[in-house]
C-alpha cells in the first residue's frame, strides 16, 4: 500500500512561493536553461522573459575560439538526441564582450559554464572571469563527452575532478558559487561528488549527457562526424533522477541543480523530490523554446494542487516519503506477524 503524500488543501497557484537557493545564490524561480541548448540565452529572448526565469546557464566557454567537431553533429534517438558539437564557441574574450555584456544589460541571472582541456586552462578562465560583474555562479563543465580523449573527462576520475574544482574555486570570487557538473558515466557518482565537495564545490550540476553512438544502417558506419556524442532528452531522465537521489542521500546539504530530460512541471517535480534545489531544461527547448515558462507554471500548479505553499519544502521530500513508507510497511508487517503468533 502506498503511503499517502502529505497534502494540504489546494491553494491558489499565485500563493505558491517558487523561490529557491543554490548555495548562496537566491533564485525567484527554480527553472534555468541547461548549458549548451540555448547558446548564451539571447536566442530565447523572443520567447521568454529571461530576467524572470531562474537563470541562464551558458554554453560552456573555453579560452580560445573553437569550431568544434566535424558534421553531422546531431542524431535523433528514441526519446532523445545525440550531439557531438565539440565545444564550439567564440572563446572567453568575445563571450565577455558580447554575450556576458548583453546578459548583464538585460538583468539575466547568469551562470557561466566553463570548459578546458587542462587544469591550467580552467584556472585561466576563472582568473579571466573573476572581476567581470554580472556572474551569478560558475558551472565547471568537467564532463563534456565530446573531447579528444576520455582522459579529458575530468569528472570520470575523482582526483582529476577535484583538482579542477579546487583551482576554479581558488580563483573565483568568494561570493560566487562554483558548481561542478558531473557525468553519469561513472561507476560511483557519489565518490565523485565527495571528491569535488572536499575540493570546495559549493554545489553540483547533474547530470551531463551520457556517451552514446548511432550507426547508420545505410552507410554502415557511425552517423556522427565525431563518431560518439552526448545523449540527452527524456531517455536519460531516470538515470539523472537516480544520480540526484544517490548524491542527495549521501550529502543532503550539498545543493544540486538537477537536469536530464525535463520536459514538464511533473518532470521537474521528480528532480526536486530526489533532492535538486533547482532544475535546468535543455533538449526540450529545441522544439518548445518557451518550455521554461511553461514548466515553471506547471510546477506552480502541481504544488498548489497538493497544498504545498513553498517549493523549498519539497527539496529532497522523496527521501522523507520513502523513509515513512518503509517504516509504515515494517509496522504493518510486525502487526501481521504478531496477529499470527
Ligand atoms: C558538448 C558538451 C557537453 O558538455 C555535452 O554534454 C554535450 C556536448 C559539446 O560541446 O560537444
Amino acid at each position: 500500500m502506498a503511503t499517502p503524500a502529505p497534502a494540504g488543501r489546494p491553494l491558489d497557484p499565485v500563493q505558491v512561493d517558487l523561490s529557491t537557493r543554490l548555495a548562496t545564490l537566491r533564485l525567484p524561480d527554480p527553472v534555468l536553461t541547461a548549458s549548451g541548448c540555448a547558446a548564451a540565452g539571447r536566442e530565447l529572448a523572443p520567447f521568454l522573459d529571461l530576467a524572470a526565469i531562474g537563470g541562464v546557464v551558458t554554453k560552456s566557454i573555453m579560452l580560445e575560439p573553437r569550431s568544434g567537431r566535424p558534421t553531422p553533429r546531431m542524431a535523433e534517438t528514441p526519446s532523445g538526441m545525440l550531439n557531438s558539437i565539440g565545444l564550439q564557441g567564440p572563446g572567453v574574450e568575445a563571450f565577455v564582450a558580447k554575450d556576458l555584456r548583453w546578459l548583464r544589460e538585460h538583468g539575466v541571472r547568469t551562470i557561466v559554464s566553463i570548459a578546458g582541456g587542462s587544469t591550467q586552462e580552467y584556472q585561466r578562465l576563472a582568473q579571466r572571469l573573476r572581476h567581470e560583474p554580472g556572474i551569478a555562479a560558475i558551472e565547471v563543465n568537467i564532463s563534456c563527452p565530446n573531447v579528444e580523449s576520455r582522459g579529458q573527462v575530468f569528472a570520470c576520475d575523482p582526483f582529476s575532478a577535484a583538482q579542477v574544482v579546487q583551482v576554479v574555486r581558488r580563483h573565483t570570487a568568494p561570493d560566487v558559487p562554483v558548481l561542478a557538473k558531473l557525468s553519469p558515466d561513472v561507476t560511483d557518482i557519489v565518490a565523485i561528488a565527495r571528491s569535488v565537495r572536499e575540493a570546495g564545490a559549493d554545489g553540483l550540476s547533474m547530470i551531463n549527457t551520457l556517451l552514446g553512438m548511432v550507426i547508420d544502417p545505410d552507410t554502415m558506419r557511425p552517423l556522427l562526424g565525431g563518431m560518439t556524442g552526448g545523449l540527452s532528452g527524456p531517455a536519460i531522465r531516470p538515470v539523472a533522477v537516480r544520480a540526484v537521489w544517490q548524491v542527495h542521500a549521501a550529502y543532503p546539504d550539498l545543493p544540486i541543480l538537477g537536469m536530464g530530460g525535463i520536459r514538464t512541471g511533473r518532470d521537474a517535480f521528480e528532480f526536486l523530490l530526489a533532492g535538486a534545489s533547482a532544475v535546468s531544461v535543455g533538449t526540450a527547448v529545441f522544439n518548445d523554446p518557451s518550455a521554461l515558462a511553461r514548466i515553471s507554471a506547471e510546477l506552480r500548479g502541481l504544488l498548489a494542487a497538493r497544498g504545498i505553499a513553498r517549493l523549498s519544502d519539497v527539496v529532497g521530500l522523496g527521501h522523507v516519503q520513502q523513509a515513512r513508507h518503509v517504516a509504515a510497511q515494517a509496522a504493518r508487517r510486525a502487526a501481521q506477524e504478531e496477529a499470527l503468533a
